[in-house]
């Protein structure tokens, strides 16, 4: 069995989970590789990530501050990265480096499966942020069939640079309206790391948001978020982020590994501690 190695590069990158997340996948199904986190500083990044490749890595995950620089360093793009803007996994196809985006990916198919026949085409989906987040978030939204997402971001000018992924979809307003627009909204998506342990609290009010509504955040520490806690209590479907973050890991091992990998309670336990 050839021993493959590959990992994640970022800078700093020594408090990832995806070493834990990769590395469960490869004891399990019994393959042979590693899987490290690679501190790399943005100055280094292109002679770093070439010997690495020279050296026999089959490829990376890509994370802060790289997302959008490790672009220009890919042989080729594919769609799904194209779309987003941003890529966080290369891969080697036929000698060439890809790049690709397995974000939108992962946060779809963790609302999937947390909320099994979610449909999100009749109602609105209310996006909270416009970072780097929203931007794999909304290309999720859309590909799954979203008709109209309603996003919102202090900085109002980032929202509407967004919203031309797909303008007739996104529809921008002013992050000070937003409890008013929960009124008809399917699906809020909170993608900003507000709530997060250490940041600021997300200020909203949830009253007008109809019960049927299912509340998603991307925030994973604490897992449940007071955003979920206040959505849970007045009985809202939660959608948690640890999902997100272990449902991306899904393709990208898939591409260096040829096996797609589930996900399994001591694996959540295991990123969660
Ligand atoms: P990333 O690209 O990793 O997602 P980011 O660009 O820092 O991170 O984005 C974080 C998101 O959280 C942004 O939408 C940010 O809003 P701004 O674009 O106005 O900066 C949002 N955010 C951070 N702190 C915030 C706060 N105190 N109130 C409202 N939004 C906040």
């Amino acid at each position: 069995m050839t021993f493959i190695k590959c990992g994640v590069i970022g800078h700093p990158v020594s408090h990832s989970k995806s070493p834990i997340i990769h590395n469960h996948w490869i004891e399990k199904y019994g393959l042979s590789g590693k899987y490290e986190a690679i501190d790399i500083v943005p100055e280094e990044l292109r002679d770093k990530i070439k010997s690495l490749l020279d050296s026999g890595y089959a490829g990376f995950n890509v994370t802060i501050p790289h997302k959008e620089t490790i672009m220009a360093l890919c042989d080729d793009m594919d769609d799904t990265a194209k779309k987003i803007g941003a890529v966080n996994t290369l891969y080697l196809k036929n000698g060439k480096v890809i790049g690709t985006n397995t974000d939108a990916f992962g946060f779809i198919e963790n609302v999937k499966r947390c909320v099994p026949g979610i449909d999100i085409s009749h109602r609105p989906s209310v996006v909270l942020g416009a970072g780097g987040a929203a931007r794999a978030i909304l290309s999720g939204l859309i590909g799954a069939g979203a008709n109209k997402i309603i996003l919102l971001n202090r900085t109002r000018d980032k929202a509407e640079t967004l919203a031309h992924l797909n303008s007739d979809i996104i529809t921008v307003r002013d992050w000070e309206v937003r409890n008013g627009v929960l009124k008809d909204a399917g699906l809020v998506v909170n993608t900003t790391a507000l709530g997060m342990k250490g940041k600021d609290p997300l200020a909203i009010d949830l009253s007008a948001l109809p019960n049927d509504a299912v509340v998603s955040d991307i925030v994973y520490a604490p897992l449940m978020t007071d955003l979920l806690k206040a959505a849970e209590a007045r009985g809202n479907k939660v959608v948690t982020g640890i999902g997100m973050l272990l449902h991306q890991a899904r393709p990208a091992f898939e591409k260096w590994f040829g096996v797609l990998p589930d996900i399994d309670a001591i694996l959540e336990a295991k990123v969660l501690s």
